[in-house]
């Protein structure tokens, strides 16, 4: 598995730990992945899944979804990406391992987790937890078409569908059928994004595997962060939802594990200069109400954990004109930099 190593050795190497940006359908695509890795301290980050049903796909659809592929499969900041597969036929699956792999993608991921119902009711994401031997058909499919490679495959999982009590079954599937790292999202299907999250049973696979083991959701803070590490025992973690809502918290936990200094907590304006360079990146032709939406998704992120980024949330959420919505944007920068200093 290509390991990113970190820059410089934590002088209290217990904190060493390396950390992922988790696949987000429809939220982190190859320009969100290229503005947070550039902010620092990711390894590694993750596409959004490609479907497999029962074709080979024409590269295009891979490169669509991973247009770094045609750059060495890094972001622009050199981050590694890997490249995510969801689907359920073996012989399909691998058949597309192997078009991914030649396309350059240096890890295949297998997505065990999405819960959607359209994609759910035709056997993929999740629905696989009900089967640990389908999970492992689906990774040995995937591990053996990729024989000879050097590409590995990596298994993205929650811990069941309904329930937990196939949680260590399907992980041990997915290893014993080639995966090299699990990333676990400690929850179950039915249990959606709720928190808490159940990082004990992260443990519990953890303490199993024969592999490294990944720990992943509700990580929001630096204190969540070690908190997670403790309860799993997994030193490597994935952050999904936080790394939009506090896109310097990568960077926040890199600076920490290597100095054992807490940086800053985000001000709204480094948000705010970052939605900036996210309209002044996006794809000219987006119609600009489409990236206004994308501009409210973001924010929507970033006000769960952030009560100031709520208020400004608040009165930007009607407006639909990109030019009206980017002059508001810049006026709460000025509102939240005068409140600083009649405070300060
Ligand atoms: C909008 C959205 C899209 C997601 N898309 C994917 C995906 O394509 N593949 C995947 O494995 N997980 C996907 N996930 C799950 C996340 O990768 C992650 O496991 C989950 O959000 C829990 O981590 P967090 O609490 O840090 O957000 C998605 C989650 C959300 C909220």
């Amino acid at each position: 598995m290509p390991a990113t190593s970190f820059s410089a050795a934590p002088a209290d190497t217990s904190r060493a730990g390396l950390i992922g940006l988790a696949p987000m359908e429809g939220v982190i695509d190859a320009l969100t992945r290229e503005l947070l890795t550039e902010l620092g301290g990711f390894d590694w980050s993750v596409t959004e899944f490609v479907r497999v049903t029962d074709a080979r796909l024409p590269p295009r659809v891979f490169q669509r979804i991973c247009p770094e592929l045609d750059t060495g499969s890094q972001t622009p900041s050199g981050t590694p990406v890997y490249l995510q597969l969801l689907g359920s036929q073996p012989d399909r699956l691998g058949e597309n391992a192997q078009v991914a792999a030649a396309l350059g993608a240096p890890v295949i991921d297998m997505n065990f987790g999405c819960p959607a119902k359209t994609v759910n009711r035709h056997d993929g994401g999740a629905a696989l937890l009900r089967s640990p031997e389908r999970v492992y058909q689906a990774v040995r499919g995937v591990h053996s078409a990729l024989e000879g490679t050097g590409v590995p495959v990596t298994a993205k999982l929650r811990l069941g569908f309904e329930d937990k009590t196939l949680a260590l079954e399907c992980a041990r599937a997915a290893e014993d059928g080639g995966a090299q790292r699990l990333v676990v999202h400690a929850r179950t299907r039915r249990e959606g994004y709720r928190p808490p999250a159940h990082w004990e049973w992260v443990s519990r696979i953890r303490e199993q595997a024969g592999v490294p083991v990944v720990v992943n959701g509700d990580i929001w803070t630096l204190d969540e962060y070690w908190k997670a590490r403790e309860v799993s025992g997994c030193q490597d973690v994935m952050l999904g939802r936080a790394a939009l809502a506090d896109p310097w918290l990568a960077k926040r936990i890199r600076h920490w594990q290597l100095t054992g200094e807490r940086l800053p907590a985000t001000r709204w304006q480094d948000r705010s200069a970052l939605l900036t360079a996210y309209v002044q990146r996006i794809d000219p032709a987006l119609p600009s109400k489409v990236v206004v939406s994308l501009l409210k998704q973001w924010l929507n992120i970033m006000r769960q954990h952030d009560s100031e980024a709520g208020e400004h949330f608040q009165r930007l959420r009607r407006i639909t004109a990109l030019d009206d919505f980017m002059t508001a944007l810049q006026d709460e920068s000025q509102r939240s930099e005068t409140a600083m200093s009649l405070s300060g």
